[in-house]
């Protein structure tokens, strides 16, 4: 089963933002958004081929029960005053979305030559335009190495494998932030093109 809307790839990467005020009231079902992260790690591309990424996903309690483990690891790692001004708040922000994805590098697949090579963006800006399709918000945490050792724990997860970052998502439930765009004549070079 797919879209019910059908946008094009253009569209749907101009749609794509980060949200972070989700709710975990969501139209799309399990087996959809498996579907997509089934597409999304077979066809994306990596380093010599390496597929060494590896995700975890986690919804509905079991997304509750990371960002609770979160909360715990926080607390007890910084001081109280930035635990309440800054993680408290998002991490009750990031608890109230649908699920999360978690992305893991296996590093016992990697290539030598790969090894180097940042293996997060094989799979990150497809899969956050896909669940965005969908109608899903997305954001992109990055809690690890604190909570590396509690999730492995409690998910199965091989302690060898290298905890990179989390999406979360869940129903877009609040506004969006304001986004700055770099002037493209600073980004974007051109040599040898035609003028028609
Ligand atoms: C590799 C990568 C790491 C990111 N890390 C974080 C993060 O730790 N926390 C966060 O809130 N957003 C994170 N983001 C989201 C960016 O802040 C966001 O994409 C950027 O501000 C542009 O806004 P947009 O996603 O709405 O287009 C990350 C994005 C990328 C691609």
């Amino acid at each position: 089963m797919s879209s019910p809307e059908t946008l094009t790839l253009l569209e749907a990467i101009k749609n794509r933002r980060s949200l972070h005020t989700l709710s975990d009231d969501i139209k799309v079902s399990d087996s959809r958004i498996e579907e997509i992260l089934r597409d999304a790690v077979l066809y994306a591309p990596s380093p010599f081929n390496s597929q060494s990424a590896r995700v975890v996903l986690l919804v509905k309690d079991e997304h509750k029960k990371f960002w609770d483990m979160a909360f715990e690891v926080a607390k007890a790692a910084v001081a109280p005053p930035v635990f309440a001004a800054a993680y408290e708040p998002r991490i009750k922000l990031f608890r109230a979305a649908y699920g999360s994805i978690l992305f893991y590098d296996d590093p016992a697949t990697l290539h030598e030559m790969a090894e180097k090579r940042p293996m997060l963006k094989d799979h990150l800006p497809q899969l956050w335009t896909m669940l965005t399709a969908e109608g899903l918000g997305c954001n992109l945490q990055h809690y690890n190495p604190m909570v590396d050792a509690r999730a492995s724990q409690q998910w199965n997860i091989p302690a060898t494998w290298s905890l990179k970052a989390q999406m979360v998502f869940g129903t877009p439930a609040g506004p969006l932030m304001q986004k700055n765009s770099e002037p493209l004549e600073k980004r974007i070079f051109t040599h040898g093109t035609t003028k028609e």
